[in-house]
Protein backbone atom coordinates (compact mmCIF):
# COMPACT_ATOMS: atom_id res chain seq x y z
CA UNK A 1 0.00 0.00 0.00
CA UNK A 2 1.33 3.36 -0.72
CA UNK A 3 1.17 6.49 2.38
CA UNK A 4 0.60 9.67 0.52
CA UNK A 5 2.62 12.56 1.42
CA UNK A 6 1.06 14.99 3.57
CA UNK A 7 0.30 18.48 2.21
CA UNK A 8 2.35 20.28 4.51
CA UNK A 9 5.09 18.31 4.81
CA UNK A 10 8.52 20.74 4.24
CA UNK A 11 6.29 23.70 3.73
CA UNK A 12 6.65 27.55 4.85
CA UNK A 13 3.75 28.48 7.01
CA UNK A 14 3.76 32.54 7.02
CA UNK A 15 0.07 33.73 6.37
CA UNK A 16 -3.38 31.94 7.33
CA UNK A 17 -4.01 32.20 3.13
CA UNK A 18 -0.96 29.76 3.19
CA UNK A 19 -3.67 27.21 4.32
CA UNK A 20 -6.68 25.48 2.36
CA UNK A 21 -8.96 24.18 4.17
CA UNK A 22 -8.46 20.87 4.69
CA UNK A 23 -4.47 22.11 5.53
CA UNK A 24 -6.72 23.30 8.55
CA UNK A 25 -9.12 20.35 9.08
CA UNK A 26 -6.18 17.95 8.78
CA UNK A 27 -4.13 20.18 12.01
CA UNK A 28 -7.20 20.54 13.93
CA UNK A 29 -7.33 15.97 13.19
CA UNK A 30 -3.93 15.56 14.02
CA UNK A 31 -3.62 17.89 17.42
CA UNK A 32 -6.81 15.71 18.64
CA UNK A 33 -5.15 12.83 18.23
CA UNK A 34 -1.69 13.95 19.75
CA UNK A 35 -3.86 15.41 22.70
CA UNK A 36 -5.42 11.75 23.26
CA UNK A 37 -2.82 9.96 22.24
CA UNK A 38 0.60 11.49 23.10
CA UNK A 39 3.62 10.39 21.15
CA UNK A 40 7.12 11.06 22.12
CA UNK A 41 8.54 10.14 18.96
CA UNK A 42 7.49 12.55 16.23
CA UNK A 43 10.32 14.74 16.22
CA UNK A 44 13.18 12.21 17.23
CA UNK A 45 16.31 13.73 15.78
CA UNK A 46 15.16 16.85 14.69
CA UNK A 47 16.23 20.13 15.61
CA UNK A 48 14.07 22.98 15.63
CA UNK A 49 15.49 26.53 16.13
CA UNK A 50 12.62 29.57 18.00
CA UNK A 51 14.14 32.69 17.01
CA UNK A 52 12.27 35.49 18.82
CA UNK A 53 13.22 39.21 18.10
CA UNK A 54 9.92 40.34 20.16
CA UNK A 55 8.50 39.39 22.98
CA UNK A 56 6.20 36.35 23.65
CA UNK A 57 5.11 33.75 26.47
CA UNK A 58 2.38 31.32 24.89
CA UNK A 59 3.95 31.82 21.28
CA UNK A 60 7.42 30.54 22.50
CA UNK A 61 7.06 27.94 25.27
CA UNK A 62 3.71 26.29 23.68
CA UNK A 63 6.51 25.68 20.80
CA UNK A 64 9.33 24.88 23.02
CA UNK A 65 7.01 22.67 24.87
CA UNK A 66 5.81 20.89 21.61
CA UNK A 67 9.01 20.61 20.00
CA UNK A 68 10.32 18.54 23.50
CA UNK A 69 7.06 16.65 24.16
CA UNK A 70 7.70 14.97 20.58
CA UNK A 71 11.57 13.70 21.28
CA UNK A 72 13.05 16.73 19.61
CA UNK A 73 15.67 19.45 20.38
CA UNK A 74 15.65 23.02 20.58
CA UNK A 75 17.89 26.07 19.87
CA UNK A 76 17.24 29.17 19.61
CA UNK A 77 16.74 32.97 21.61
CA UNK A 78 13.99 34.79 23.09
CA UNK A 79 15.21 38.24 22.67
CA UNK A 80 16.89 39.46 19.07
CA UNK A 81 18.89 41.89 21.55
CA UNK A 82 21.42 38.98 22.09
CA UNK A 83 21.97 37.89 18.44
CA UNK A 84 24.44 39.11 15.86
CA UNK A 85 21.23 41.78 14.69
CA UNK A 86 22.43 43.83 17.43
CA UNK A 87 26.31 44.14 15.22
CA UNK A 88 24.07 44.84 12.20
CA UNK A 89 23.76 41.19 10.54
CA UNK A 90 20.81 41.69 8.15
CA UNK A 91 17.60 39.27 8.53
CA UNK A 92 18.55 36.98 5.30
CA UNK A 93 22.12 36.19 6.67
CA UNK A 94 21.16 35.56 10.20
CA UNK A 95 18.30 33.24 8.84
CA UNK A 96 20.75 31.56 6.17
CA UNK A 97 23.05 30.63 9.12
CA UNK A 98 20.49 29.21 11.70
CA UNK A 99 18.24 27.66 8.24
CA UNK A 100 21.85 25.18 8.11
CA UNK A 101 21.67 24.56 11.74
CA UNK A 102 18.00 23.23 11.69
CA UNK A 103 15.42 21.29 10.62
CA UNK A 104 12.75 24.07 11.16
CA UNK A 105 12.98 27.85 12.11
CA UNK A 106 10.17 29.26 14.05
CA UNK A 107 9.92 32.83 14.27
CA UNK A 108 8.56 36.23 15.63
CA UNK A 109 9.64 39.64 14.78
CA UNK A 110 8.49 43.17 15.10
CA UNK A 111 8.30 43.42 11.08
CA UNK A 112 5.49 42.44 9.05
CA UNK A 113 6.87 40.77 6.31
CA UNK A 114 10.11 39.29 8.01
CA UNK A 115 8.38 35.97 7.95
CA UNK A 116 8.01 35.91 4.40
CA UNK A 117 11.70 37.37 3.85
CA UNK A 118 13.02 34.71 6.45
CA UNK A 119 11.36 31.98 3.91
CA UNK A 120 13.00 33.36 0.57
CA UNK A 121 16.51 32.61 2.55
CA UNK A 122 16.09 29.75 4.33
CA UNK A 123 16.62 26.29 2.98
CA UNK A 124 14.19 24.66 6.13
CA UNK A 125 10.79 25.14 6.75
CA UNK A 126 9.75 28.62 8.35
CA UNK A 127 6.82 29.26 10.81
CA UNK A 128 5.56 32.73 11.36
CA UNK A 129 5.05 32.55 15.36
CA UNK A 130 3.55 36.66 14.84
CA UNK A 131 5.33 39.39 12.63
CA UNK A 132 4.38 42.64 13.79
CA UNK A 133 0.26 43.65 12.95
CA UNK A 134 0.57 41.62 9.87
CA UNK A 135 -0.12 37.22 10.80
CA UNK A 136 0.22 35.20 12.93
CA UNK A 137 -1.00 31.80 11.55
CA UNK A 138 -0.38 29.28 14.40
CA UNK A 139 -2.19 31.37 16.81
CA UNK A 140 -5.22 31.09 14.15
CA UNK A 141 -4.67 27.41 14.32
CA UNK A 142 -5.46 26.83 18.22
CA UNK A 143 -8.18 28.87 17.75
CA UNK A 144 -9.94 26.45 15.14
CA UNK A 145 -9.02 23.91 17.08
CA UNK A 146 -10.42 25.51 20.43
CA UNK A 147 -13.25 26.06 18.28
CA UNK A 148 -13.19 22.15 17.38
CA UNK A 149 -12.52 21.09 20.73
CA UNK A 150 -15.83 23.06 22.25
CA UNK A 151 -18.30 23.12 19.20
CA UNK A 152 -17.80 19.59 17.76
CA UNK A 153 -17.07 21.33 14.13
CA UNK A 154 -16.23 24.55 12.54
CA UNK A 155 -18.76 25.14 10.18
CA UNK A 156 -21.85 27.14 10.14
CA UNK A 157 -21.15 28.70 13.53
CA UNK A 158 -21.65 32.00 14.76
CA UNK A 159 -18.78 34.18 15.61
CA UNK A 160 -17.97 37.38 17.52
CA UNK A 161 -15.33 39.21 17.33
CA UNK A 162 -14.56 42.10 19.89
CA UNK A 163 -11.96 44.94 20.76
CA UNK A 164 -9.61 46.05 18.74
CA UNK A 165 -10.47 44.66 15.22
CA UNK A 166 -8.33 47.19 13.17
CA UNK A 167 -4.80 45.75 14.49
CA UNK A 168 -5.43 42.76 16.06
CA UNK A 169 -3.66 40.04 13.97
CA UNK A 170 -5.05 37.11 15.32
CA UNK A 171 -8.56 38.48 14.70
CA UNK A 172 -7.70 39.09 10.93
CA UNK A 173 -6.47 35.62 10.32
CA UNK A 174 -9.12 34.13 12.07
CA UNK A 175 -11.88 35.87 10.00
CA UNK A 176 -9.95 34.61 6.66
CA UNK A 177 -9.84 31.31 8.20
CA UNK A 178 -13.62 30.70 9.55
CA UNK A 179 -14.40 32.20 6.22
CA UNK A 180 -13.93 29.01 4.46
CA UNK A 181 -16.15 27.52 6.61
CA UNK A 182 -19.59 29.64 6.25
CA UNK A 183 -19.44 30.85 9.55
CA UNK A 184 -21.43 34.29 10.53
CA UNK A 185 -19.77 37.26 11.91
CA UNK A 186 -20.19 39.97 14.26
CA UNK A 187 -17.99 42.80 14.87
CA UNK A 188 -18.15 44.60 18.03
CA UNK A 189 -15.25 47.22 17.91
CA UNK A 190 -14.47 51.18 18.56
CA UNK A 191 -15.23 52.94 15.27
CA UNK A 192 -12.16 53.86 15.37
CA UNK A 193 -10.79 50.33 15.50
CA UNK A 194 -13.31 48.81 13.32
CA UNK A 195 -12.53 45.81 10.92
CA UNK A 196 -10.32 47.22 8.05
CA UNK A 197 -12.54 47.84 5.20
CA UNK A 198 -9.84 45.23 2.64
CA UNK A 199 -11.26 41.78 4.50
CA UNK A 200 -14.89 43.12 4.84
CA UNK A 201 -14.73 43.44 1.03
CA UNK A 202 -12.99 40.28 0.94
CA UNK A 203 -15.47 38.56 3.18
CA UNK A 204 -18.58 40.34 1.08
CA UNK A 205 -16.84 38.80 -2.33
CA UNK A 206 -17.32 35.21 -0.62
CA UNK A 207 -20.85 36.56 0.37
CA UNK A 208 -20.10 35.71 4.11
CA UNK A 209 -22.57 37.36 6.34
CA UNK A 210 -20.97 39.87 9.02
CA UNK A 211 -22.54 42.84 10.96
CA UNK A 212 -21.23 45.87 12.98
CA UNK A 213 -22.43 46.16 16.40
CA UNK A 214 -22.11 48.64 19.36
CA UNK A 215 -22.23 46.48 22.29
CA UNK A 216 -21.75 42.88 23.11
CA UNK A 217 -25.39 42.08 24.53
CA UNK A 218 -27.17 42.89 21.40
CA UNK A 219 -25.71 40.15 19.87
CA UNK A 220 -24.75 37.42 23.07
CA UNK A 221 -28.51 35.54 22.46
CA UNK A 222 -26.62 34.57 19.13
CA UNK A 223 -23.47 33.52 19.92
CA UNK A 224 -21.53 30.09 19.77
CA UNK A 225 -18.06 32.16 20.19
CA UNK A 226 -17.39 35.20 21.11
CA UNK A 227 -13.86 36.26 20.41
CA UNK A 228 -12.49 38.77 22.70
CA UNK A 229 -9.04 41.15 21.88
CA UNK A 230 -7.20 43.89 24.00
CA UNK A 231 -8.15 47.56 23.35
CA UNK A 232 -4.89 49.35 23.56
CA UNK A 233 -5.16 52.35 25.83
CA UNK A 234 -2.43 53.89 24.67
CA UNK A 235 -4.79 54.58 21.14
CA UNK A 236 -7.28 56.97 23.37
CA UNK A 237 -7.24 59.63 25.54
CA UNK A 238 -8.15 58.81 29.49
CA UNK A 239 -11.40 60.13 28.84
CA UNK A 240 -12.29 58.67 26.13
CA UNK A 241 -10.94 55.58 26.91
CA UNK A 242 -13.18 55.18 30.25
CA UNK A 243 -16.26 55.70 28.48
CA UNK A 244 -15.65 53.02 25.88
CA UNK A 245 -14.00 50.64 28.51
CA UNK A 246 -17.64 49.73 29.49
CA UNK A 247 -18.69 48.91 26.02
CA UNK A 248 -15.79 46.51 25.73
CA UNK A 249 -14.85 45.38 28.82
CA UNK A 250 -17.32 41.82 29.03
CA UNK A 251 -18.79 41.27 32.62
CA UNK A 252 -20.68 38.44 34.32
CA UNK A 253 -23.97 40.79 33.39
CA UNK A 254 -22.81 40.61 29.83
CA UNK A 255 -23.17 37.47 29.38
CA UNK A 256 -26.86 37.46 30.24
CA UNK A 257 -28.67 35.03 27.24
CA UNK A 258 -25.91 33.22 26.44
CA UNK A 259 -26.59 29.92 24.93
CA UNK A 260 -25.13 27.33 27.36
CA UNK A 261 -22.83 25.96 25.13
CA UNK A 262 -21.47 29.54 23.91
CA UNK A 263 -17.52 29.80 24.73
CA UNK A 264 -15.32 33.48 25.20
CA UNK A 265 -11.88 32.50 23.31
CA UNK A 266 -8.91 35.35 23.54
CA UNK A 267 -5.35 35.03 22.29
CA UNK A 268 -4.09 36.68 25.61
CA UNK A 269 -2.26 38.52 27.07
CA UNK A 270 -5.76 39.77 28.63
CA UNK A 271 -5.36 43.49 30.49
CA UNK A 272 -8.98 44.39 31.42
CA UNK A 273 -11.32 43.66 29.38
CA UNK A 274 -12.58 39.88 30.88
CA UNK A 275 -13.55 40.60 34.40
CA UNK A 276 -11.60 38.06 36.27
CA UNK A 277 -15.39 36.54 37.71
CA UNK A 278 -15.67 35.70 33.90
CA UNK A 279 -13.23 32.85 34.50
CA UNK A 280 -15.32 30.84 36.96
CA UNK A 281 -18.06 30.75 34.18
CA UNK A 282 -18.59 27.60 32.27
CA UNK A 283 -18.40 30.15 28.99
CA UNK A 284 -14.87 30.72 30.18
CA UNK A 285 -12.29 28.68 27.71
CA UNK A 286 -9.16 31.28 26.91
CA UNK A 287 -6.70 29.48 29.29
CA UNK A 288 -7.85 25.90 27.97
CA UNK A 289 -7.55 27.66 24.58
CA UNK A 290 -3.49 28.72 25.52
CA UNK A 291 -2.89 25.41 26.61
CA UNK A 292 -4.64 24.02 23.20
CA UNK A 293 -1.53 25.58 21.74
CA UNK A 294 0.73 22.86 22.71
CA UNK A 295 -1.50 20.13 20.67
CA UNK A 296 -2.21 22.63 17.67
CA UNK A 297 1.67 23.71 17.36
CA UNK A 298 2.88 19.88 17.76
CA UNK A 299 0.73 18.91 15.03
CA UNK A 300 1.97 21.45 12.51
CA UNK A 301 5.52 20.61 13.07
CA UNK A 302 4.68 16.68 13.13
CA UNK A 303 3.22 17.54 9.76
CA UNK A 304 5.98 20.11 8.24
CA UNK A 305 8.88 17.45 9.27
CA UNK A 306 7.25 14.09 8.88
CA UNK A 307 6.17 13.04 4.90
CA UNK A 308 3.80 11.06 6.83
CA UNK A 309 2.16 11.29 10.31
N1 LIG B 1 -1.26 34.86 21.95
C1 LIG B 1 0.05 35.16 21.87
O1 LIG B 1 0.63 35.28 20.79
O2 LIG B 1 0.68 35.30 23.08
P1 LIG B 1 2.21 35.65 23.27
O3 LIG B 1 2.42 37.06 22.74
O4 LIG B 1 2.46 35.55 24.75
O5 LIG B 1 3.04 34.68 22.48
Amino acid sequence: MQTMTNPLYNKHVISISDLTRSDMELVVATAQRLKAEPDTRLLKDKLVASCFFEASTRTRLSFETAVQRLGGNIIGFADGGNTSAKKGETLADSIKIIGSYSDAVVMRHPKEGAARLASEFSRVPVINGGDGSNQHPTQTLLDLFSIHETQGRLDGLNVAFVGDLKYGRTVHSLAQALSLFNCRFFFISPEALAMPDYLCEELEEKGIQFSVHETMEEVMPELDILYMTRVQKERFDETEYKHMAAKFVLELATLEGAKPTMKILHPLPRVDEIDVAVDKTPHAYYFQQAENGVYARQALLALVLNETV
